[in-house]
């Protein structure tokens, strides 16, 4: 593959078709936000570096920037203090292109579906160009307001137009320009000083570098792009949930294909990165949030919320209506029906009776509550944490246990507050196997 020298990624406009007030780039895609999604094209290509152009909400942008992986070493992030169009966007890199080896690729940061195969030819083509620059272009059904592809009659690329500069024949031409470039570096530099505004909306646009290179005689190739989700741009809202579906489709089709199974791909929504084992089920309208990991033969669902940075150990079942949040759920613990359980650290073989709820906040702080292995704990119990259920101990149908509580293993407890019914057989007999039969099973 050819390796580009620097990848440039565009981050710094506002978006203000979004009408959100957000940062573009900032938009969330099935759990992580545009920019990432741009950044793991940016790196597949293995660049020597990456700059990311910011200006619009810099900070947060930047923030995100820094999140992620690999930032630090490769990423580095240049500031565009005004936003007056994407070439001058690119002219805000020109300090760091001065010593640019190689080609330099050009990404917007709202066109996250892009594939890495697509990038690849882009770069190859380039090469092949000799000193040239490559584009992706496509034909859509719908021109969605992308600038056209100019041919002329020899079929070579001319220019590009902008819809809003466009006339009625321009605009009735198919292709259009998906805004990934991979130029020449040398030529770039040389045409990115001597953009002018001459346009609708009085900015500098890269795309005016086309015309450099056909100036120049060097060759503009173009590389069509067949599947029109890798093209979805986003500039709407209605643009981003149209990416969602596409993303989200992709997200399941890979664990389908790694044995998980799901019943209804339509209502079930599982977030980029999510790790999921083979043989688990998960049932119709589940949500699962980024930074959750389940393990293999687990069940979820229907109807469960699988909240961030949760963990299923093997064999863990959540049912309906359960909802999880900073959690750790042991080994064939079971929580089936209508229970809160945020930051939770429950071990194996517990049961999570209907109806629980881990008060884990008391107005000011979050606090943890454990659950030892083979706990069982009652109907509508509240655990207020912090607080700590003994390996084998109960808590009876509606238990409130109170904060600070510490039920030792095997002990029974019920009542509100809940106090200690019978002791667990480290300190008498140990009855708790009677209690049990008492208790409804959830
Ligand atoms: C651009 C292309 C258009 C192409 C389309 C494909 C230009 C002039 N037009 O139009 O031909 O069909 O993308 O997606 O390039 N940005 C900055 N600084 C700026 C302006 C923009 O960083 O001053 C960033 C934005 O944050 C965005 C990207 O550049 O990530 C593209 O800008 P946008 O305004 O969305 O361009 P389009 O109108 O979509
Ligand atoms: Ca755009």
């Amino acid at each position: 593959m050819a390796r580009p020298d620097t990848v440039i990624v565009l981050a710094a406009g506002q978006g203000t078709r979004m009408k959100t007030g957000w940062a573009k780039v900032m938009a969330p895609l099935c759990g992580r936000p545009l920019i990432a999604w741009v950044l793991d094209q940016a790196l597949a290509l293995e660049p020597r570096r990456v700059l990311v152009v910011v200006g619009y909400r810099a900070d947060e942008v930047r923030k995100a920037v820094e999140k992620h992986p690999a930032s630090g070493a490769v990423i580095e992030c240049v500031l565009q203090a005004e936003q007056r169009g994407t070439g001058h966007a690119v002219q805000c890199c020109l300090p760091q292109l001065a010593d640019a080896k190689g080609p330099v690729v050009l990404l917007y940061g709202d066109m996250p579906l892009l594939s890495s195969a697509s990038l690849k030819r882009l770069c190859d083509e380039q090469l092949a160009s000799a000193g040239g620059m490559a584009l992706l272009t496509s034909r859509p059904h719908d021109p969605r307001g992308f600038g056209r592809i100019v041919r002329g009659a020899d079929g070579a690329v001319q220019r590009i137009v902008e819809e809003k500069d466009a006339d009625a024949a321009t605009r009735a031409i198919d292709e259009v320009n998906l805004g990934v470039y991979c130029f020449d570096a040398g030529l770039l530099r040389e045409a990115l000083p001597a953009l002018q505004p001459n346009n609708a909306q009085r900015e500098l646009y890269v795309t005016d570098v086309v015309a450099h290179f056909v100036a120049a005689r060097r060759a503009v190739r173009a590389v069509e792009v067949a599947d029109e989700l890798e093209a979805i741009g986003i500039n709407t809202l209605k643009h981003l949930s149209e990416a969602r579906v596409a993303a989200q489709e992709r997200i399941l089709d890979e664990h389908l294909a790694r044995g998980v199974y799901i019943e209804d791909p339509a209502t079930t929504y599982i977030d980029y990165g999510v790790t999921i084992g083979a043989g688990t089920i998960i049932e119709p309208c589940t949500v699962i949030r980024a930074g959750a990991a389940i393990g293999a033969g687990c069940h979820v669902g229907p109807f469960a919320h699988i909240g961030p940075d949760t963990t299923l150990e093997d064999g863990a079942e959540i049912g309906n209506f359960v909802e999880t949040k900073r959690s750790r759920i042991g080994a064939k613990t079971k929580a089936k029906h209508l229970a809160y359980i945020g930051d939770g650290r429950i071990g194996a073989r517990c049961n999570i009776g209907a109806g629980t709820i881990f008060a884990n906040y008391d107005g000011k702080k979050k606090s943890i509550t454990t659950v030892h292995d083979g706990a069982f704990v009652g109907s509508g119990s509240v655990l207020v944490a912090p607080c700590e259920i003994g390996a084998g101990a109960y808590t009876g149908a509606g238990a409130v246990v109170t904060r600070n509580s510490k039920l030792e293993p095997g002990a029974v407890w019920v009542g509100v507050p809940a106090r200690k019914l019978r002791a667990g057989p480290s300190e008498s007999t140990g009855e708790s196997k009677d209690v049990r039969k008492d208790q409804s099973k959830a």
